[in-house]
């Protein structure tokens, strides 16, 4: 069985490099966000996160670090992590909450340089859906690793829906080795260029499977973006 392993990790090595490049490009070129707004998903749970007195969140795939600031004034220690170096230098510039020591990691969600259970909150915003289903897998085992028992996710994945089936149609390569519904696809599209996986209702379910979902909405994020596609915001706790 060797030799089909060793092709699928040299195809998942290329895919790696080709999303880690894209998104380097796009921070670098500032491009990407129009705004420096936080993801608006992210007000819905802000009370919930405020209430919570957390010590230490980690921002995992932070990118160019919009919701630090936001975050900023949630607890007293903030990480931003992401394996995009051109983000992290911006966020650097970012203005935050004085009374919070934020911190910059450079580093892959697959193996967080964490220790376990070191964290009160982690927040995971439009970085999972840029995996295949073992990614994904793996993302959300490190990130239940890093949490204490208790600790708190809020994660925003993109959503399977119609316009995205005929979106693919169009502009993707179905390259998903998802164990349930395959929708994991290699976008070759000015600005979305890399791997996309779109999440459908029952994959929530299943990866988060060992986690208490405390809340799960299917949502569009108008301001944000102006096609028609819908993310699920998800609030679990780490049992
Ligand atoms: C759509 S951006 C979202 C950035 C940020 N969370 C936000 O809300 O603005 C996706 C980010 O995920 C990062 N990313 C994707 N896969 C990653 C991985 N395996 N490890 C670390 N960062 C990753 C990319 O570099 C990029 O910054």
């Amino acid at each position: 069985m060797g030799e089909p392993d060793q092709r699928h990790k040299a195809a998942g090595d290329r895919l790696y490099d080709l999303s880690a490049r894209s998104w380097d490009e796009k921070f670098r070129s500032g491009d990407h966000y129009a705004t420096d707004r936080p993801f608006e998903g992210l007000f819905a749970v802000v009370e919930e996160l405020r209430k919570a007195r957390l010590g230490l969140i980690l921002d995992i795939g932070c990118g160019d670090g919009r919701n630090i600031p936001l975050l900023s004034q949630l607890a007293p220690r903030i990480v931003g992590l992401d394996r995009a170096e051109s983000g992290l230098l911006r966020l650097r510039e970012k203005p935050t909450d004085p009374r919070c020591s934020v911190f910059v990691a450079k580093g892959d969600i697959a193996r967080l340089p964490f220790g376990d259970a070191v964290a009160d909150a982690a927040v995971n915003v439009w970085v999972m859906n840029h995996g295949t289903d073992a990614d994904i897998r793996a993302y959300i085992a490190e990130m239940r690793r890093v949490l204490r028992p208790g600790g708190l996710l809020f994660a925003s994945v993109s959503a399977w829906s119609f316009p995205i089936a005929v979106g693919m149609a169009v502009f993707g390569r179905r390259i998903g080795d998802s164990s349930l519904d395959g929708h994991t696809y290699l976008i070759r599209f000015r600005s979305e260029e890399g791997v996309h996986h779109f999440f459908t209702r029952r994959e929530i379910l299943d990866y988060f499977g060992e986690w208490r979902i405390l809340r799960m909405a299917r949502r569009r994020h108008r301001a944000e973006t102006p096609v028609k596609i819908a993310f699920w915001d998800v609030l679990a706790q780490r049992r």
